[in-house]
């Protein structure tokens, strides 16, 4: 299909030379830590871990450490008017500053990425407190976003050195998140590639075989998308870039109202997501809806499927199938005035795709909302 690019190789090195062990975290800065914390303990029933601010001897911002299964989001806001971390909020909105990743050697995540062509956003360093140590670097990757190596073997603190443990959460509402599924990035115009061999070369990632990118559908998603994935699978990286199409790219608007490439949607796993979408619906999360002519052709295109159809109808459940099995996914609004990052709640069912049968309805459904803010 025009447009789009072959894979420039599939060779592996035979050592991962950045074995991952998962995702550790994902750090936001924020307009007002409080607050978002607030938001993602109500309404997604995240419960609240850990602190640190001027109370725990942090002099320039307050984090808050909110977590629901394996799921762990930092909100951080700076104190001060000035610096990296306004200059960030003030330029993107709130928005994920640092992808944290889970390592057991910091250091040699470092090194091997570095020597590889990442730059270096900080060195690595090490951090103590009365439950140990633990050892942090990050490097740059698109627009201002950053990848964080975290090495926490010897550390059993809440979080990390400097945090202290928050008392049991009163606010929180578990909905059943498990974990988190993949992370998109929204990179410019011709700039997908150029990530993928980032991945690929400086992190030792791999294209992922069962995302469907010949078949991508430009006409109505106006944009291109690669998944890149670690070794073991755990880290999962689609990358999109915009492309033209019938109307205005979502991945435009994205660029241009978060000043930049950046994290688009964050999918998070659940095994139960009738149960899960209910509850957060009733805790005030808002979804994207697709017409109900999606429902009518729905058992025709995906076959037999365990969940009643209405149920999945009344939720806006979209579903997918391929040769493994099928999915089931939906996709909540932005969750900033600015329509920039939203989330992806995904329940597997055997396939490792990511909707691509979805890609018309689910679209369609976006170029509403950005016609909505007059994007379109
Ligand atoms: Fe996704």
């Amino acid at each position: 299909m025009p447009g789009i690019a072959e894979t420039p190789n599939q060779v592996r090195s035979e050592q991962d030379f950045l074995p991952l062990n998962g995702t550790d975290h994902v750090e936001f800065y924020v307009g007002n830590a409080r607050q978002a914390a607030y938001y993602y303990r109500a309404a997604f029933g995240m419960s609240l871990v850990a602190y640190r601010g001027p109370e725990t001897g942090t002099r320039d911002r307050a984090s808050y450490v909110v977590a629901q299964g394996k799921v762990r989001l930092v909100l951080t806001t700076p104190l001060e008017p000035g610096g990296t971390m306004a200059d960030h909020i003030r330029r993107h909105g709130d928005g994920v500053k640092a992808i944290a990743l889970w390592v057991d050697d910091a250091e040699a995540a470092w090194r091997e990425t570095t020597r590889r062509g990442a730059v270096t956003v900080e060195e690595p360093a090490l951090w103590k407190d009365e439950h140990g140590e633990a050892r942090t670097a990050s490097i740059a990757v698109y627009g201002d976003t950053i990848h964080t190596f975290v090495e926490r073997k010897n550390y059993a603190g809440p979080f990390l050195p400097g945090y202290r443990a928050a008392g049991p959460d009163t606010v929180a509402r578990p909905v059943g998140l498990l974990h988190i599924d993949h992370m998109v990035g929204n990179v410019g115009w011709g700039e997908m590639n150029r990530w993928v061999e980032f991945y690929r070369d400086v992190m030792g990632f791999g294209l992922y075989q069962h995302f469907d990118d010949r078949d991508i559908s430009t006409e109505y998603s106006a944009l291109m998308s690669k998944v890149m994935a670690n070794g073991n699978g755990r880290v999962k990286f689609p990358i999109n870039e915009p492309a033209e199409g019938r109307k205005k790219s979502q991945i435009e608007e994205y660029l241009e109202f978060y000043g930049g490439p950046g994290v688009q949607h964050i999918a998070m796993a659940t095994h139960d997501i009738i149960g899960t979408v209910s509850r957060l619906r009733d805790q005030g999360v808002e979804f994207l809806r697709v017409p109900g002519t999606y429902y009518e052709e729905l058992q025709g295109r995906v076959g037999k499927i365990e969940e009643p159809v209405e149920r999945l109808a009344e939720l806006g459940i979209l579903v997918d199938r391929d040769e493994e099995g099928y999915m089931l996914q939906i996709f909540t609004r932005p969750v900033e005035d600015r329509p920039t990052l939203f989330y992806e709640i995904i329940e597997r069912k055997g396939s490792r795709s990511f909707g691509k049968g979805n890609f018309k309805a689910l679209f369609e459904a976006i170029e509403r909302e950005q016609a909505l803010r007059g994007n379109l």
